[in-house]
């Protein structure tokens, strides 16, 4: 957790489901928390097995597996460690 951690919003695109992240907390892991099934392994943004789609809200990309011209197409990321900008993601699942 650094500084610039603050709470955020995801919201599910295919439900409308909105799950809050607090701060210091990874989404990977509030996901997990709230029941959905995310493979993940690292957790430390290195083997993209959590890579998950994003639909909207600007990503603060914490990741050393996307390359950069990935990580500004804002449409994907890495969950274990990877936060938002924005107030809210709206994440593909
Ligand atoms: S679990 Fe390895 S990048 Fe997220």
């Amino acid at each position: 957790m650094s500084a610039t951690d603050h709470g955020f919003e995801v919201e599910i695109a295919s439900t409308g489901q909105v799950i809050e992240i607090p701060a210091g907390q990874s989404v990977l892991h509030t996901l997990m928390f709230e029941g959905f099934d995310i493979p993940f392994a690292c957790e430390e943004g290195v083997c993209g097995t959590c890579l998950t789609g994003v639909k909207g809200g600007e990503i603060d990309h914490r990741d050393q597996y996307l390359t950069p011209e990935e990580q500004s197409s804002q449409t994907q990321f890495l969950p274990c460690c990877s936060r938002a900008k924005s107030a809210r993601l709206v994440l593909d699942l």
